[in-house]
């Protein structure tokens, strides 16, 4: 059985292994389980602060003991259909760690070595959410296998 509850414990895993500089991209519709996602992540994290997803603003930053958590939620990009670079590339890498929603809408910003998770939900189960996990480098490949330990 897939819930809320073992989204959010499968969130605490990978931040349990996450290291300054992954970049984390969440994709699937509205209501897929993102931003739910997201909030099992900073909560494992030690944040305490409220996680929503940013609706006026791109980005939202959370401190952790180790390194800044931004989250990025750029759905409403899309409507405008902006396709270009917009300067985003400075919270991917370095020393944070970053989280995003509709990142097909900041390809031009996004780092080649990053996570996908991808949130599908399955036909006529309400609680119920495919979670898929592909890594595109060298870096996304061992937080994958430390998170699969
Ligand atoms: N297995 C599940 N994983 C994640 N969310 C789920 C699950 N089952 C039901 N939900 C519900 O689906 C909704 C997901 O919303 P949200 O995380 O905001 O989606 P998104 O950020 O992808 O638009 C929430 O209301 C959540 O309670
Ligand atoms: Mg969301």
């Amino acid at each position: 059985m897939n819930t809320v509850n073992e989204t959010q414990k499968l969130a605490a895993k990978l931040a349990k292994n996450v290291a300054a500089g992954d970049t984390i991209l969440l994709s699937g519709d509205l209501g897929a389980g993102k931003t739910t996602f997201t909030q099992g992540f900073a909560k494992e994290l030690g944040i305490k602060r409220p996680v929503k997803s940013p609706t006026f603003t791109l980005v939202r930053e959370y401190q952790t003991s180790e390194f800044p958590l931004y989250h990025l939620d750029v759905y409403r990009l899309g409507e405008e259909g902006n396709a270009e670079d917009l300067g985003l590339s400075e919270y991917f890498g370095g020393d944070a760690v970053a989280l995003v929603e509709w990142s097909q809408y900041i390809k031009p910003d996004l780092p080649d070595d990053v996570l996908k998770i991808s949130f599908e939900r399955v036909a006529s189960q309400e609680t119920q959410r495919l979670i898929t996990i592909t890594a595109t480098g060298k870096q996304s490949t061992r937080l994958l296998a430390a998170m699969e330990e």
